[in-house]
């Protein structure tokens, strides 16, 4: 039997899907009761393998972990024998030589995912793959906006920033889109992605006005400046101006949400003080994605059959 890897959400089945939203919104309500700690994974050890830097994934897939009873070990390029010349690939057969039950990774280039599950004994939870996917991600912010709206069918999630560089992006329309919800993207030019198989049925806008007139979720990307190939923004003026998500542009539909998956650039993508604005669910999606690693972790090395497409 093959192992079930999971490496973006497209590796998820509908079924999988709703029962790891199901089960991340059950736990969101226990979160922060010290006595409702759901020790299922108790004698588990989960490598947390992060080749780039991370505060929320990799902080709340240990905390997910810890919480289910399971154990982690942390694994960061430096100071590690990678600095000795050891290569790529000899790390990750060490690594998986130390028989954990899951190998949870990060790494900043495309296709470095699939390279690790072909040559790994157990199941790989992607925290982020280059431009290509961040399941986890995605699934804790179709989550949030459960919480919030009650469904996504029918709703209007606008992505605004830069689409192009973006992973979560890319989750976020999967999920969102599979869930209901009609999916917009807002960018300048330099910043809208280029795959068909990615843009074919999203709506494009290249203004942002017109884009938050139409939405009622706005989900705000900062400039990945470290995945830019060549300048692909030069006058950040001009970004602010046409894309930044200002206050008053924020406050004129009263009604619409605003997500960010973090890190945040204020005074870039979002005006300062804006994360704490009450239209801000940005707080609220770190919350859940310590819920949704749980429910991740919890399929993955339990039932992941259950989760995953054959
Ligand atoms: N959203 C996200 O992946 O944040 P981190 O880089 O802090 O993990």
């Amino acid at each position: 039997m093959p192992i079930a890897h999971l490496l973006t959400t497209k590796d998820l089945s509908d079924q999988g899907l709703q029962a790891l939203l199901r089960e991340s919104n059950a736990i969101v309500p226990h979160l922060g009761h010290r006595h409702d700690l759901t020790y299922t994974l108790p004698g588990r050890n989960i490598a947390l393998v992060f080749f780039e830097p991370s505060t929320r994934t990799r902080l709340s897939f240990e905390t997910a972990a810890h919480r289910l009873g399971a154990s982690t070990a942390l694994f960061q390029p430096a100071g590690s024998s990678i600095e000795k010349g050891e290569t790529f690939l000899d790390t990750i057969q060490t690594i998986d030589a130390m028989r954990f039950d899951a190998l949870v990774i990060r790494h900043g280039l495309d296709g470095t995912q699939a390279e690790i599950a072909a040559t790994v004994s157990v199941p790989v939870i992607s925290a982020g793959e280059g431009t290509k996917a961040h399941p986890t991600q995605g699934l804790l912010d179709a989550s949030t906006l459960l919480e919030q709206f009650g469904t996504l069918e029918g709703l209007r999630i606008v992505i605004v920033g830069d689409v192009r560089h973006s992973r979560v992006a890319r989750s976020q329309v999967d999920v969102c889109s599979r869930l209901g919800a009609e999916v917009a993207i807002c960018a300048p030019e330099s910043l809208m992605p280029r795959e068909p198989e990615f843009i074919d049925g999203l709506r494009r806008f290249s203004n942002v006005d017109e884009a938050l007139d139409w939405c009622s979720v706005v989900s705000v990307l900062r400039l990945q400046r470290e995945r830019f190939v060549d300048v692909e923004v030069n006058d950040l003026e001009a970004y602010r101006r046409d894309f930044t998500i200002t206050r008053s542009r924020l406050e004129r539909n009263p009604d619409m949400r605003m997500i960010h998956p973090g890190p945040v650039n204020p005074g870039v993508e979002i005006d300062h003080g804006l994360i704490q604005h009450h239209q801000s669910l940005v707080h609220r999606q770190v919350t859940h994605g310590v819920a949704m690693r749980m429910a991740v972790i919890s399929r993955m090395l339990s039932n992941p059959a259950s989760i995953i497409r054959t």
